[in-house]
C-alpha cells in the first residue's frame, strides 16, 4: 500500500475514553506521509484539536460510514448497530472470533459490504505474540482496586482517573495493616503490572507463573491475604480455585481480582463465580464469614484511560507505519477469512489488506 488514509472513529460506548492512537504518534504518522482523518469524539481523552495541531483532517463523530473507499477505518471497540453492510476495512477488537454473540451478524455484515475486519487481538508477530495489548494496565487497575478494596478505601463507582492521582490513594495510610499477596501470571503483562502496582502501594508480592503452578499448592494460595489474577491460559488447567477452597477453614484470601475475567469458558481457573464486577459494582461478596471479596472487571484499562492509550498507540504506530500485504495484517486478514469460514459465512472477492 503506498498512499494509506487512516481514519480514526468515535468510539459509540461513553465510558471508552481511550484511543488507539494519541496525537504524538499521530504527528509521525502525519510526517511520514499517511492521511488521517480523525473523528471529533466528546469523550476522547485527548481532544480533538491536538490531532488537528499536528495535521490531521477532522470530522464529525460516525461520519466514517462516508469515508473513501480506500479508508482503513481505526477504533477499539465495537461498531454502532449501522450501517447494515461494512465496506471499509476496519481495525479494531471485533471478539468475532470465538463465537461471541453477535459475532456471526458482524462478520456477515463486513462479507455483503465487501469490507474486512483486522482484529487487534489477532496482529501478532511471527511467535504468535500480541503486537499491541493493554495487559500492563489491565494488571496495574486490577492490583491497585484489590488493595483498595482490601484496605476499605474502594469507593464506586469507579470512574476514569490518571496515574498520580491513583498512586495517590494507593500510598499506605496510617493505621493500614500490613497484608501478603499474590499475583498468578506474575511474568506476563498483566502481572507485570500488577507487581508494580502492589509496590506502588508498599507490598512485595509472592510471584507465581506456569512454573509455580505445575503442581498447584491451593494451601499456599489461600494463605495469601490477596490474589490477583493474570493468567492468559491456553489449554485447560486444574483450577486455581474451587468452592470447597472458599470454605477452608485455614482461608486467609479476602479479597480476589481476576483480571482474566474468563467466566464462563472451558479454561477458566477460577470457577467460583458466575459473572463480572463493573464499575457501578466493583466488587461482590462470595463468602460472609470470613469474608471473601471478589473484583472481575472487563474493561480495566479504560480506568486510566490517558496511560493505557499512550503506551498501546506506541506499540501500534510502528505496525501502522508498515501496514501492507503480509507480514502481521496480513495474518490478521487470513484469520477474518478463516472465521467467516468456521461459521460458515460464504465470502465472494476477497481483498487484499
Ligand atoms: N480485565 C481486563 O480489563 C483485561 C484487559 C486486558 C487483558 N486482560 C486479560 O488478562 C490476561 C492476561 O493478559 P496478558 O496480556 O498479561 O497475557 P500475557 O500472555 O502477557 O501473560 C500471561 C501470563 O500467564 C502465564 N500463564 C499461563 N497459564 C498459566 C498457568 N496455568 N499458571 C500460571 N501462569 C500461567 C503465562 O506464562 C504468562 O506469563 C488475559 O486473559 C487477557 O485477556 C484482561
Amino acid at each position: 500500500m503506498t498512499e494509506l488514509h487512516l481514519w480514526l472513529r468515535h468510539e459509540v460506548r461513553t465510558t471508552e475514553r481511550r484511543t488507539p492512537i494519541v496525537p504524538s504518534d499521530a504527528r509521525r504518522l502525519v510526517d511520514s506521509g499517511v492521511t488521517l482523518t480523525v473523528e471529533e469524539s466528546p469523550q476522547r481523552i485527548f481532544p480533538v484539536e491536538e490531532y488537528e495541531a499536528v495535521g490531521c483532517r477532522i470530522a464529525p463523530a460516525g461520519s466514517w460510514v462516508s469515508a473513501p473507499a480506500d479508508a482503513v477505518v481505526l477504533g477499539l471497540k465495537e461498531l454502532p448497530d449501522g450501517p447494515p453492510d461494512l465496506t471499509h476495512r476496519h481495525i479494531f477488537f471485533g471478539h468475532a472470533y470465538k463465537r461471541q454473540p453477535g459475532a456471526a451478524d458482524l462478520l456477515r455484515r463486513f462479507v455483503r459490504g465487501g469490507g474486512a475486519l483486522l482484529d487487534l487481538e489477532y496482529l501478532v508477530d511471527d511467535h504468535g505474540r500480541r503486537l499491541a495489548a493493554f495487559g500492563f494496565w489491565a494488571g496495574y487497575l486490577g492490583a491497585a482496586l484489590a488493595v483498595l478494596q482490601h484496605r476499605g478505601r474502594l469507593q464506586a463507582p469507579l470512574t476514569p482517573t490518571g496515574k498520580d492521582a491513583l498512586d495517590e490513594t494507593l500510598r499506605p495510610a496510617a493505621g493500614d495493616e500490613e497484608f501478603t499477596a499474590l499475583v498468578v501470571g506474575a511474568l506476563g503483562r498483566s502481572g507485570r503490572g500488577a507487581r508494580v502496582a502492589f509496590r506502588e502501594a508498599g507490598v512485595d508480592p509472592t510471584c507465581w507463573d506456569l512454573e509455580e503452578t505445575r503442581d498447584l499448592d491451593r494451601g499456599a494460595l489461600l494463605a495469601h491475604d490477596v490474589m490477583v489474577n493474570a493468567v492468559l491460559a491456553t489449554t485447560p488447567v486444574p483450577p486455581f480455585l474451587r468452592e470447597e477452597d472458599l470454605d477452608a477453614p485455614a482461608r486467609r484470601l479476602r479479597t480476589l481480582c481476576d483480571v482474566t475475567c474468563d467466566v464462563g469458558s472451558p479454561l477458566n481457573v477460577l470457577p467460583v463465580y458466575d459473572r463480572t464486577t463493573d464499575w457501578t459494582d466493583p466488587a461482590r461478596r462470595l463468602r460472609k464469614e470470613p469474608p471473601l471479596d471478589l473484583i472481575a472487571i472487563d474493561n480495566l484499562p479504560s480506568l486510566l484511560p490517558k496511560e493505557s492509550s499512550t503506551d498501546f498507540s506506541a506499540a501500534l504506530l510502528p505496525q501502522l507505519l508498515d501496514l501492507g500485504v503480509g507480514g502481521p495484517w496480513g495474518r490478521c486478514l487470513d484469520r477474518f477469512h478463516q472465521a467467516c469460514r468456521e461459521l460458515g459465512i460464504v465470502e465472494g472477492q476477497s481483498r487484499d489488506v
